[in-house]
């Protein structure tokens, strides 16, 4: 199945200029979820290391993550938005283009040398997705790779996120 197809391409949103990737077409249809799941599954499977837990930054990452940590019978955990999560929590900020962003995630919810997967929806220009990984570093995680449904070759993500091996399912320029 060709999942390049389902993805929808909306020009201009939300603002001027970006071309957006709407994955919900993949989640409508439970064949080309199923699928989908699928094919990341043999996508982690190209890294050569086994995941003991898969990590995804909310909300779209949830989408893929949690499926894909059921799927290989390994833990789920979520990075959340400031403040959503009970516990103590350890906490990365990031550049936005204006302003910043903050991600949490349990501070207990990894284990020095525990080897994580880190899974999202789309790699843009990486800064989601590597403050994720510092988050895992902090708390002494082993990262063995990253996995997207979608990866943005011209945007930067994948040259920011060299080092944790990122790969995509589908790719497009920007
Ligand atoms: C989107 C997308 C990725 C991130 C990619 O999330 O789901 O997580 O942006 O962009 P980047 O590589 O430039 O960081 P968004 O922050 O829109 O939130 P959502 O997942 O809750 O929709
Ligand atoms: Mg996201």
């Amino acid at each position: 199945m060709d999942l390049k197809e389902k993805v929808r391409i909306i020009e201009n949103f939300p603002i001027p200029g970006i071309s957006f990737k709407d994955i919900t077409p993949l989640l409508s249809d439970p064949d080309v979820y199923l699928e989908t799941i699928r094919q990341l599954d043999i996508l982690v499977d190209t890294l050569n290391e086994k995941p003991d837990v898969i990590v995804a930054p909310e909300s779209r990452g949830f989408l893929f993550g949690v499926p894909l940590a059921l799927k290989r019978g390994i833990g789920f955990v979520p990075v959340r938005k400031p403040g959503k999560l009970p516990c103590a929590v350890i906490s990365e900020e990031y550049k936005l283009e204006y302003g910043t962003n903050k991600i949490e995630v349990h501070a207990d919810a990894i284990s020095k040398g525990d080897k994580v997967l880190i899974v999202d929806d789309l790699i843009a220009t990486g800064g989601t997705l590597e403050a994720t990984a510092k988050l895992i570093e902090k708390m002494g995680g082993n990262i063995i790779g990253i996995v997207a449904v979608i990866e943005l070759t011209e945007v930067g993500g994948i040259e920011k996120l060299k080092k944790y091996r990122p790969k995509a399912l589908i790719s497009y320029p920007y």
